[in-house]
């Protein structure tokens, strides 16, 4: 296997199913991921932050919905075999600043592994958007879904997968 990369999104605050966290359920998917497979980790970071309380959050990600501004765009795919896109399910597909970050990569030829958590949705529909986006990449129809509150059980799962 060669190089690889993890984009991922995740959010602290107050979230479904497991209160306040100081690390988002998709953050310790992707430091498994990382820990197994040695990718570089890069992560999006919205240029103004989601609130703290879940209600307004979810709010505040229907708003962001195809206009979703991010910090800094992944590094140049060039060097990286195979990119894992990872998020939570936001309204049913990744988070909007995922969509952001992917969109203007060059994506030819690269091998993509989708992961999201969720707490019901599954993958929902980022398999499909994802394949939509990342127009000439090589998108694994897969993916894994992980039930955010047993992020921190998901070690031996993502194992498998991989
Ligand atoms: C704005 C928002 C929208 C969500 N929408 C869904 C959804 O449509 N389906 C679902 O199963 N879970 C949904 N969830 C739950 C998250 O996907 C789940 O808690 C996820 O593990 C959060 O990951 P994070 O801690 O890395 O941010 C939503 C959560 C938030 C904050």
């Amino acid at each position: 296997m060669g190089e690889s990369l993890i984009v991922y999104f995740s959010r602290t605050g107050e979230n479904y199913g497991v209160g306040y966290v100081d690390k988002g359920n998709t953050e310790i998917v992707a430091e498994y991921v990382q820990e197994l497979t040695g990718a570089d980790l890069f992560k999006v970071e919205p240029t103004v932050p989601y609130s703290d309380k879940y209600d307004v959050c979810i709010k505040e990600a229907k708003e962001r919905i195809g206009a979703a501004p991010i910090q800094a765009t992944p590094p140049d795919l060039a060097p990286y075999d195979t990119v894992f896109i990872m998020s939570p399910i936001y309204w049913g597909t990744y988070a909007p600043e995922i969509e952001t970050a992917i969109k203007d990569l060059d994506w030819t030829g690269k091998k993509v592994r989708v992961v999201s958590t969720h707490e019901g949705s599954g993958l929902g529909k980022m398999v499909a958007d994802v394949t939509r986006i990342c127009k000439g990449a090589d998108v694994d129809k897969t993916g894994l879904a992980i039930k955010g509150s047993q992020a921190k059980s998901s070690k031996s799962a993502v194992a498998n997968w991989l």
